[in-house]
């Protein structure tokens, strides 16, 4: 028998995948770029046992049996046996899969990208297939490709038919930018109720902002973005990723019927985030929103004491779940100044606003765990 056990990173757009030319195949019609953020603090981690005892190839996520019978499942493991080598033994073994989010899933925080990158690290251990695996992660979830490495990555949408030149590369490792900081802003973590895959569908067949974005100007602002990532030059990475993530629901609105994926603090946090960067006279945070209305904010580790300071006063948290509102790296504290307390005033919300925080950094690409990580026996049973 064979076990393995890896944790995969979740990542963040910085320039937004929005729309397939191929659904099968998951193939996009745009460049993305995104950071990997810190395993450490958000991560999916999957166990895989082969063996010749399975009677039949099973799969857990988050406790509960899934069926198998799903294209995107399906095609990850026929695509990772094809890249093996045929004469390898465990291939005709069934599998028992256990896979796990240490955060929400299908909240708008990338649970799919991690998950189905995990799955396919995994699978490449478990079949020895030692080539870049992004372009099978890829038929699990578009934006998985980028999650199978650490850094900074760049998803090349490929020109070819059958996608083998859709592929993730990593434009610069964690270690490239070592003072970038990533706080998540839970405003919402129930299920989304417009998934990426369905509204990027509509967005395809009714949006032609969507084909002109795509076409004019992904191209030009994925060699910006690049260049503003390759020379750490934050004012521009900030400004891009916040008129990437405004363009996107843009395209949004502009699907018919219309995907609305941002909410009231969603907004009042767009807003909150001008109104510093004016009040500081320069860029020091930039805003991007997925699929859903949870804030994803880039900044310099310099500025966290203060933005937080600011995120507390006007999102104030409900003093009953205070213990278990700051998650990931130990946020610094300050007192504000009185002068930004009086400018932002007026954006002051109500408690509970926002349901937790998570305070990250950019982070390295899957890892292998050591055997006490297991979730399954070597049975394959779960152990919990
Ligand atoms: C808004 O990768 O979830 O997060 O390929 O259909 O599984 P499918 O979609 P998915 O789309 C993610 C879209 C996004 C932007 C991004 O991550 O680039």
């Amino acid at each position: 028998m064979r076990i393995v056990t890896c944790q995969a990173p979740v990542n963040i757009a910085v320039i937004k995948y929005w729309g397939k030319r191929n659904e099968d195949l998951i193939l996009p019609l745009n460049d993305s770029i995104s950071a990997s953020l810190s395993i450490d603090h958000m991560c999916a981690k999957t166990t895989i046992v082969a063996s010749p005892d399975l009677k039949e190839t099973k799969f857990w996520l988050n406790g509960e049996l899934q069926s198998i019978d799903n294209k995107r499942f399906q095609n990850c493991l026929i695509e990772m046996k094809k890249k093996a080598n045929p004469n390898l033994e465990c291939l005709k073994w069934n599998l028992s899969i256990c896979s796990e989010n240490n955060f929400p899933t299908a909240a708008g925080l990338a649970s799919s990208a991690a998950g189905f990158a995990c799955l396919v690290s995994a699978l490449a251990q478990i079949y020895e297939v030692k080539t870049n695996i992004s372009t099978i992660a890829r038929m699990g979830s578009g934006s998985a490709c980028r999650s199978v490495f650490g850094g900074w990555v760049r998803w090349h949408k490929g020109e070819t038919s059958e996608g083998s030149d859709s592929i993730a590369i990593q434009v610069a490792p964690e270690t490239h930018w070592p003072e970038m900081r990533v706080l998540i802003l839970v405003v919402d973590d129930q299920k989304k109720t417009y998934s990426s895959t369905s509204g990027m569908r509509t967005s395809v067949e009714t949006s032609e902002f969507l084909r002109y974005r795509a076409e004019k100007i992904v191209p030009q602002r994925t060699a910006e973005m690049v260049d503003a990532i390759k020379n750490r030059n934050f004012e521009k990475f900030a400004r891009l990723t916040m008129q990437d993530s405004n363009q996107f629901h843009s395209v949004c609105l502009d699907t018919y019927p219309p995907c609305f994926y941002l909410n009231d603090t969603s907004r009042t946090i767009i807003e909150l985030v001008h109104r510093y960067n004016q009040f500081k006279g320069e860029t020091v945070i930039a805003y991007t929103f997925d699929a859903g209305p949870n804030a994803c904010l880039y900044l310099l580790e310099e500025s966290v004491a203060e933005v937080i300071g600011m995120l507390n006063y006007v999102f104030p948290p409900k003093p009953s779940i205070i213990s278990d509102y700051f998650r990931g790296i130990k946020p610094p504290t300050i007192t504000l100044d009185e002068k930004l307390t009086s400018t932002i005033s007026n954006y002051q919300q109500k408690e509970g606003k926002l349901k937790y925080l998570i305070y990250t950094k950019v982070g390295d690409g899957p890892r292998i765990l050591e055997v006490s990580e297991h979730l399954l026996t070597e049975s394959g049973v779960p152990k919990s």
